[in-house]
């Protein structure tokens, strides 16, 4: 006899949890302790732009790996967890590379690269060492944009953020 629990979507919810939890944690830290030195240390690329941009910064990225591997690693093990938030932060930082290149000065908006860049990245590194489920995938795929979204507003009116986006 089959347990009725086969049937209740708790664990596919919690395995979408443990896999999105890390990059948001990573992300939303990165938001609360950034600051100071900048990644690019002021540096400008070819184009005379900046590198990256004063809002990818050292703290930030530091902080939010850190946590996000912490709490990753409480959800999933280590190695995922380490994944996850370095995935996340590499993403976002390259992101901010590509919006320099396309002239949006940092903090402007790239509808769908800002909500997803991290998401994409952090997706991509964790299905090159473990199984990445396609509906799991597909799942964040659409609640990420939409957290994103409420998330920054809620950073927006808290005064964490200066832009709503
Ligand atoms: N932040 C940081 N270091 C990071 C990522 C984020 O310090 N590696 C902080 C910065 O203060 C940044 C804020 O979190 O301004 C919000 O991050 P994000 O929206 O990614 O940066 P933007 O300021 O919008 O800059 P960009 O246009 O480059 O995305
Ligand atoms: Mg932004």
């Amino acid at each position: 006899m089959t347990t009725s629990t086969n049937y209740y979507p708790w664990g596919f919810i919690y395995e979408v949890f443990c896999f999105l939890a890390p990059m948001y944690v990573a992300n939303s830290f990165a938001l609360l302790l950034g600051g100071g030195k900048p990644l690019d240390l002021g540096k400008r690329f070819i184009d005379g732009r900046r590198l990256l941009g004063d809002g990818k910064t050292f703290r930030g990225a530091i902080g939010g790996f850190l946590f996000g591997g912490v709490v990753g690693f409480l959800l999933c093990g280590l190695g995922e967890g380490l994944t996850l938030a370095s995935g996340s932060i590499l993403g976002d930082i390259f992101a901010s590379f590509l919006k320099r290149r396309l002239k949006l000065e940092r903090g402007e908006p790239a509808p769908l690269l800002d909500q997803l860049d991290f998401y994409l990245f952090a997706s991509l590194f964790f299905s090159i060492a473990y199984d990445l489920e396609i509906e799991i995938f597909l799942t964040g795929l659409i609640v990420t944009p939409i957290s994103h979204l409420i998330g920054n507003l809620l950073a927006y009116s808290l005064k964490i953020k200066d832009r709503p986006y």
